[in-house]
This record gives structure tokens, C-alpha cells and sequence, in this order.
């Protein structure tokens, strides 16, 4: 069995003082079923410090009313090698955040920040294998977004398509297990139902290694893990998966993120990762 080995991460969080579903712009949001603030709020919390007992560094940007989907870190920018790419949504609900994450990062020293022409919803459909950027489109990042996001990161963009509209996120579909460095090709894991069929064959040429999730590991966004090359943050629905990680090497941490799914999320959304 493969020795994984950890590396140190810097996260953004944002609290969910606000955190609602008072809109619905994917499957799993119903305005009529309600969310439960404060155990959002002790989710929340649980998830950032289980990031700092693993060892991880949590930023945390102040939430704003009228912004209930704020606490998606996830959605607001992807950061790689410093350069920060802004976001711009495809809901009008959520435009707003763009605006107070670029501000975050203006305020706290990054002088490298561009904002997109395009529609991109940050991580949530930008995800770095450490290597390459792999890019969802289908449902919220425009596919010229793809392009944008290489010209501006300066790092190669493999486009995928997403197909099933549970999964309209790439974060929701496919994680990166381990990065790929000189000595290691790195592992991801991803549901490839979620695919188009050209997509699916990409994933299976590029990824021949991968661990392929089935319809109930997506189904409680186990695919919406963040990982640090060992351990492996998964929501608690998501024993199975687990089971498979921990016989591959990995040391999963299942985390109750219950609420978020509420509106379409998982830790993952929940976590921005700062690249240096
Ligand atoms: N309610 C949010 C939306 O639909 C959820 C975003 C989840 N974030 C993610 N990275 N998949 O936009």
C-alpha cells in the first residue's frame, strides 16, 4: 500500500451567519424546507477545526446579509501559484460575492488578482490536479471561461462537460486525492456518470488510476471531499467511499455537513484553497 503523505494547506472559510435557501438555482435547493442556522453554524465550525487539528491554515472572511450562498468559499476564485482568478456567477442571487471575496484578497496583500470577462464559479468548477487545471462546463462556467482561466493562470485547462444536473459543479463530480508532483501522478476520484461521454473517456485515459465513485457515494456529495495528499475530509453520508480511500492509502475524516446539502453542498464548497 502506497505511503501518503500530507502537505500543508491554506484555506478561506466563510462563517454561515446568513447561510439560507431562499432561492433555488440547483436540484437540492427547496425554499419550503428549511435550514437550521445554528447547526450550520456548529457544522461549520466542526469542518474548519478539523482543517486546523489537521495541521491546516483557515482564513476566514466575514459573511454579508443578503448573501445566503456566501458561505461556498468555493464558488468565489481559484488561486494557483498566487494568481488569483475572481469569479463571476451565473445567478443573479450571487453576484454580489465576487465583489467582497476580491476585496478580501486585495485587502489581505494579494496584488495578483484578475477578475474574469466570463462566467466562472471558482473552484466549484476550476479544480488543480497540480498540474493542470481540470474546468466543468454544462451548467454554470462558461466554456470560454476554460480559455480565460489559462490565459490568466498561465496553466494548462483540460474542459470537461458535466452532464446530470445534480452535478453541476465539477466539485460535486470529482476531487483530487493526491497531486500530481515530479515523483507521483497523483489520484483523483470521480462519479463518471456526471460526464459527457467524451469527457468520461478523457478522465479514463488522463486518470487510469482513479477510484470511480458510484451513484450513492455522489449522492452524499462524497465526490465534494478535500484532501491534503492523506487525509480526506468527506461528508458523513459518504462511508463507503471512505471505505474504498482508507484501502487505497488515505485516512478519511467524515465531517457532518448535512445542512449545506440543503442547498447543493458539501465541504468542499465550503473551502477555498490559496495556492502559493
Ligand atoms: N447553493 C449554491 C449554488 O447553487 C451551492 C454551491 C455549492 N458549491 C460548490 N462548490 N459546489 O450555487
Amino acid at each position: 500500500m502506497p505511503v501518503r503523505v500530507p502537505t500543508t494547506r491554506r484555506y478561506l472559510m466563510c462563517p454561515p451567519r446568513y447561510f439560507a435557501v431562499e432561492y433555488a438555482i440547483n436540484p437540492w435547493m427547496d425554499p419550503a424546507r428549511p435550514v437550521d442556522t445554528e447547526a450550520a453554524m456548529a457544522q461549520w465550525t466542526e469542518l474548519r477545526d478539523t482543517y486546523r487539528r489537521l495541521g491546516h491554515t483557515v482564513e476566514e472572511i466575514d459573511p454579508r446579509p443578503g448573501l445566503p450562498d456566501m458561505v461556498f468559499a468555493a464558488n468565489s476564485a481559484t488561486v494557483v501559484h498566487g494568481r488569483v482568478l475572481g469569479a463571476r456567477f451565473r445567478a443573479r442571487q450571487r453576484a454580489a460575492e465576487a465583489e467582497h471575496y476580491r476585496r478580501w484578497f486585495v485587502e489581505h496583500g494579494y496584488s495578483d488578482v484578475v477578475m474574469p470577462a466570463r462566467i466562472n464559479e471558482g473552484e466549484g468548477d476550476f479544480v488543480w490536479t497540480g498540474r493542470m487545471l481540470l474546468a466543468g462546463t454544462g451548467f454554470r462556467t462558461d466554456p470560454a471561461a476554460h480559455a480565460e482561466a489559462q490565459e490568466t493562470l498561465g496553466v494548462p485547462v483540460l474542459s470537461l462537460r458535466l452532464v446530470d444536473p445534480r452535478y453541476y459543479h465539477l466539485d460535486t463530480a470529482l476531487f483530487v486525492l493526491s497531486e500530481t508532483t515530479e515523483g507521483s501522478p497523483g489520484q483523483i476520484a470521480y462519479y463518471p456518470e456526471a460526464f459527457s461521454p467524451g469527457s468520461r473517456q478523457v478522465l479514463a485515459r488522463l486518470f487510469p488510476d482513479a477510484v470511480l465513485a458510484g451513484a450513492e457515494d455522489a449522492a452524499c456529495f462524497g465526490l465534494n471531499g478535500v484532501s491534503d495528499g492523506r487525509n480526506v475530509v468527506l461528508p458523513a453520508g459518504a462511508g463507503a467511499l471512505a471505505d474504498r480511500l482508507a484501502d487505497r492509502g488515505y485516512f478519511p475524516v467524515l465531517v457532518d455537513a448535512s445542512e449545506f446539502r440543503k442547498s447543493g453542498g458539501g465541504p468542499k464548497c465550503c473551502t477555498l484553497e490559496i495556492r502559493k
